[in-house]
């Protein structure tokens, strides 16, 4: 299967399963013109819905309770639905990119097919299904400014998964600490993952770059004028981490700084 033939498959999808769906063969001989893909089609009940304050993340203080914990997994859990759909929209609005960024693409989004999976099984263990809960458009309301991809790395890996490399150890920890070691494993995982993800976005960015810019201003200047830099953030901020994906002390030290 062509690899726009599945991009256009996942983000058309109305069952669950077709999100996950992934060929044994992908081939790549004819991106085909560009096509900026307006809104994924969602399974039933898995729309978009409105986010209002009510909806906010449990509180940390709450996570002994499993079914706070279960909010907490459903909403990470449609965060990689959502990195799904945006991948696949990258594979239909740049076929001219370097067939390399093309098929680093196409490798992270099965991964973060396999992470859906993962939060679905575990949301089951804990007697929730994926969809039982609303979902948001979260990281979808920033697509309309992916129009090249240094805006999409900036935005997808170098922005959302790098908070990732904070929100999932933090979750992890806290879901340890409250003794729920199958959902503190699922986190580690992810990062585990994230990591990789972060770095593809790094690389590609030092790649895409003008030779004489900074990546810190590279990435700031790619970013959706609504976006803040403290969206590449989570509530610790693990320089550590960021330093293992091949971000630079400058950068660091910015988006350190940012609030
Ligand atoms: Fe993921
Ligand atoms: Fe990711």
């Amino acid at each position: 299967m062509e690899f726009r033939d599945w991009a256009v498959h996942l983000l058309s999808a109305d069952r669950l399963e077709d999100k996950l769906f992934c060929p044994d063969v992908l081939t790549d001989f004819c991106p085909g013109p560009a096509v900026f893909w307006k809104e994924p089609t969602r399974p039933a009940g898995m729309g978009f819905e409105k986010h209002t304050r009510r909806d906010k993340l449990p509180r940390v203080n709450e996570m002994n309770n499993p079914d706070k914990r279960a909010v907490c997994l459903h909403r990470f859990a449609g965060h990689e639905l959502l990195a799904v759909e945006i991948m696949a929209y990258a594979l239909l609005a740049f076929p001219d990119a370097p067939p390399h960024f093309r098929k680093g693409i196409v490798h992270t989004l099965k991964e973060e097919q396999e992470h859906v999976r993962r939060y679905q099984k575990r949301l089951a263990e804990m007697g929730v299904q994926f969809g039982d809960l609303p979902l948001y458009r979260h990281f979808w309301a920033y697509v309309p400014h992916l129009t090249t991809p240094l805006r999409y790395i900036s935005t997808l890996s170098l922005t959302f998964e790098m908070a990732n490399l904070d929100f999932a150890p933090f979750y992890g920890a806290i879901f340890a600490e409250n003794g729920d070691m199958l959902s503190s494993e699922l986190m580690e995982g992810i990062f585990d993952d994230e990591i990789k993800h972060v770095s593809f976005g790094c690389r590609w960015l030092k790649n895409f770059k003008h030779p004489t810019d900074t990546n810190w201003k590279t990435w700031r200047e790619s970013l959706p004028p609504l976006l803040q830099p403290i969206r590449a953030k989570g509530p610790e901020f693990y320089a550590d981490h960021r330093r293992l994906a091949g971000i630079d002390e400058e950068w660091i030290a910015h988006l350190k700084n940012h609030l």
